[in-house]
């Protein structure tokens, strides 16, 4: 590791007080469970109906009266292809207004510490696969989630701006898609895994022969346990401190093919699965090149099929309350 991502920075307070903005989310909640599992005592969290980050006035006045040493910024308007596509204007206009919100605050209230978290579709749809930190703003988005993508590549901007304006130690980092406990299995606002293991769940349980998957299923997609990307905050968080955002994922692809076998293999579906080739795939591949998190001392634990059987398991034993 440098000293340049090490300086200024080591070891957080046990003490200190950490807002974690989305600790219901897929995200937040796995931060919430890592930094309480770590020790930390001074969790500061609201629910949206509690504070809507898209309220400037109501964003600062919290951030003004709990001065928190450290933010975390895992709130935002998420969703797949469908959702993004539907609902372009909202999903810009939103995002915007919860980070410009947050970011300006904690900018008011001299937060020491931030991490902004964005997303791997900042990057040009046709970026050089594994995709390197560098490739972004070199081409143009996915138009699909073009929007949701200038929203957060506004987000990186502005931690850089402060940073040289304010002097602040805040950073950004660009996780790759993700699962886990939390997951949104929404028909029509999921992402990949939390989709299939829905589609799997509802075909075995309907004794369906067949399960039939978009596309020819040979894509090839990343995937990062919710819990890895908590334990890559904590520690860049820690470790790291430059003005350029950091890519976190596994640096390995699977297909989509690969990737619903492994689900249904948890899930303990035994029909048949097929793929409708009028539908689109999508880009073909998509990993981020992790070199960079490797450098600042973390790699991905959580192997993919574990993972899967785990949120499998937290799916049915949260039936009842699972986002849908
Ligand atoms: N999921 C992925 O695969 C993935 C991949 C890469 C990066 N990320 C990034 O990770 C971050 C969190 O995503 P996630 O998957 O955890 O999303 P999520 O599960 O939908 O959680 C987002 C959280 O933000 C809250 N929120 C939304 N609008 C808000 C507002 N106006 N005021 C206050 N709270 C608000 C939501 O509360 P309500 O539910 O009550 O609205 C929810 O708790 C996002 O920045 C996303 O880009 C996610």
């Amino acid at each position: 590791m440098t000293d340049e991502m090490t300086s200024s920075i080591g070891a957080l307070d046990r003490a200190a007080s950490v807002y974690i903005a989305g600790h219901r989310g897929l995200v937040g909640s796995a931060l919430y469970r890592k930094l309480q599992s770590e020790g930390f005592t001074n969790l500061l969290v609201r629910q949206h109906n509690e504070l809507d980050l898209t309220d400037r006035a109501a964003t600062f006045d919290f951030m003004l009266e709990a001065k928190p040493r450290v933010v975390i910024d895992a709130a935002a308007r998420v969703g797949g292809i469908m959702a993004n596509n539907t609902y372009p204007a909202d999903f810009l206009s939103e995002n915007l207004q919860i980070q410009v919100n947050l970011l300006d605050a904690a900018v008011a209230a001299r937060v020491p510490r931030l991490l902004f978290l964005g997303s791997s579709c900042i990057y040009p749809k046709l970026a050089r696969q594994p995709i390197e930190e560098a490739a972004l703003l070199t081409g143009p988005l996915e138009p699909t989630n073009d929007a949701y993508a200038i929203a957060k590549i506004a987000g990186i901007l502005q931690i850089q701006a402060v940073r040289r304006q304010y002097g602040l130690s805040w950073i950004s980092a660009m996780p790759t898609n993700l699962y886990g406990p939390e997951d949104n299995f929404s028909n029509t606002s999921s992402h990949l895994l939390p989709a299939l293991i829905r589609r799997y769940e509802e075909a075995k349980a309907g004794g369906a022969p067949t399960v039939t998957n978009w596309g020819t299923g040979t894509p090839r997609r990343e995937l990062l346990h919710v819990d890895d990307l908590a334990s890559a905050c904590l520690h860049l968080l820690e470790h790291y401190d430059r003005a350029g955002h950091v890519n976190v994922g596994t640096g390995v692809d699977h297909t989509i093919s690969e990737i619903a076998d492994m689900v249904a293999t948890a899930v303990g579906y035994t029909g048949e699965t097929r793929w409708d080739s009028t539908k689109p795939d999508g880009t073909p591949r998509k990993v981020l090149d992790v070199s960079l998190m490797l450098q600042a001392g973390w790699h991905a634990q959580v192997p993919l099929r574990e993972g899967i059987e785990e949120t499998v398991a937290w799916y049915r034993a949260n039936f009842d309350a699972v986002r849908r």
